[in-house]
């Protein structure tokens, strides 16, 4: 067997633990796959005290993680701190520079400076992985880099936040309100240390970011992904959506046509037989389009200690296997800048929640505002008068552009009677 390949793993919160375990359960699995040891030569974290239930001692206790970039007896060094900038980044780019390739879980770092970390690799003749920063124990990244790499690829959608595919999935099965299932949520430790990420839609748009990038050999490009998250959605549009046959999800949609790439995060209303549609709880899943294989599609667990270790694993196994390709399949000048296109570009139909008084002429000014801004209703249900004499307008619309819709939003949001803001939901043909 030729030399042990060693790692460095600097963060030794779940995600860091999870690699060093299955790197002492799994070494002699891994040795024959792999035809090379993989040797864990040092470790950092914030706390040397804490009790993180392996055994570290044969490990150099590194107390500063950028030490790790500048260490001798370290081949690649492992990243499970996460945030953007800061630390993180410093590390990816010190370690590149010093020649030792970089695996890593960080989604906002890749998405946003993805480009950037490809081209130190490259220029270093080093590897930059970052399986585990998509969608966990899915090998999303090696599916389409790889397996898919005879293809054109034009689609890439999916549920890219398990937290939020959790809280809609429990929204829908026990009737409780947003508020609740957010408490339930936080209770359970799933929401992210900032639950913006989750509930805003950030996460969903760092992993999209980074699909397309792989998908496309398009430069990341995560301002120009359009997001809305799930903080307006309440049990009474899954309810209604119900009824007519959707169900709600978060998705994030990567399409690349003609030079021209349209990202965006937010929810929709998908056809509940869809086999996307059933995926609930923590599960991702992922839709892959190409040319030659027609559909693809994928699930699995997104997060959790296992799963994202797992890839990180993977992503080490395959550079100590000598693959030392491009990060994004790509050589990195090659990388597109492609040209954005934004949400107002959008065709489809839509699903409308209003809450409004219950008099006469309130249903004639709202279809007088769509009929202005030129908006075709294809469904209208009023649900029984509440007590305090408000009604929900529950509507769909026949396909309509996005400038279309939010202009007859406006509009109906200025009648007197229209007691809170309108709630729309893109209903996606998929
Ligand atoms: N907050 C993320 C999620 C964690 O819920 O999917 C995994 O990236």
């Amino acid at each position: 067997m030729s030399e042990p390949l060693k790692v460095a793993i600097a963060g030794l919160g779940n995600v860091g633990v999870g690699v060093v375990k299955i790197l002492q359960q799994h070494r002699e699995l891994i040795a024959d796959r792999t035809g090379r040891e993989i040797a864990i030569t040092a470790v950092s974290a914030r706390s040397r005290n804490s009790n993180r239930g392996v055994d570290l001692s044969n490990y150099t206790w590194v107390d500063n993680a950028a030490d790790l970039a500048q260490m001798d007896d370290v081949d690649i060094v492992v990243e499970a701190i996460g945030g953007e900038d800061g630390i993180a980044l410093e590390l990816a780019q010190n370690a590149l520079k010093n020649s030792k390739s970089f695996v890593t879980a960080n989604k906002a770092m890749v998405a946003h400076h993805g480009a950037l970390l490809a081209d130190l690799a490259q220029d270093n003749n080093v590897a930059l992985r970052f399986e585990a920063a998509v969608a966990g124990g899915i090998p999303i990244i090696k599916a389409i880099g790889e397996g898919l790499a005879a293809n054109q690829l034009s689609l890439v959608y999916g549920i890219m936040n398990g937290t939020t595919n959790y809280m809609l999935s429990q929204m829908e099965a026990t009737g409780k309100s947003y508020d609740e299932i957010l408490e339930e949520t936080d209770a359970l430790g799933y929401l992210e240390a900032d639950p913006a990420l989750d509930l805003d839609g950030i996460d969903a748009a760092h992993k999209l970011a980074i699909l397309s990038s792989v998908a496309f050999g398009t430069k990341t490009d995560f301002d120009n992904v359009y997001i809305e998250g799930i903080r307006a959605i309440e049990t009474v549009d899954i309810a209604y959506g119900k009824e007519l046959g959707y169900r709600i999800k978060l998705l994030g949609i990567t399409k690349y046509e003609n030079g021209t790439l349209s990202q965006r995060v937010h929810p929709v209303m998908i056809d509940r037989e869809l086999p996307i549609a059933r995926v609930m709880d923590g599960f991702n899943a992922l839709v892959v389009d190409g040319d030659y294989i027609d559909r693809t599609f994928y699930q699995g667990r997104g997060a959790g200690e296992g799963p994202t270790a797992s890839a990180i694993v993977a992503d080490i196994i395959d550079i100590a296997r000598g693959h030392n390709g491009a990060a994004f399949f790509k050589p990195s000048h090659k990388l597109v800048d492609a040209q954005s296109v934004t949400i107002n570009e959008r065709q489809g139909a839509y699903y409308v929640r209003l809450h409004v008084e219950d008099h006469a002429g309130v249903i004639a000014d709202i279809t007088t505002s769509l009929k202005d801004a030129n908006v075709s209703v294809e469904t209208m249900l009023q649900k029984g008068t509440e007590r305090d004499g408000t009604v929900y307008v529950i509507m769909t619309t026949h396909e309509t552009r996005e400038t279309a819709m939010k202009d007859a939003l406006n509009r109906i949001n200025e009648l007197s009677s229209v007691i809170e803001n309108p709630l729309s939901i893109r209903i996606e043909k998929l």
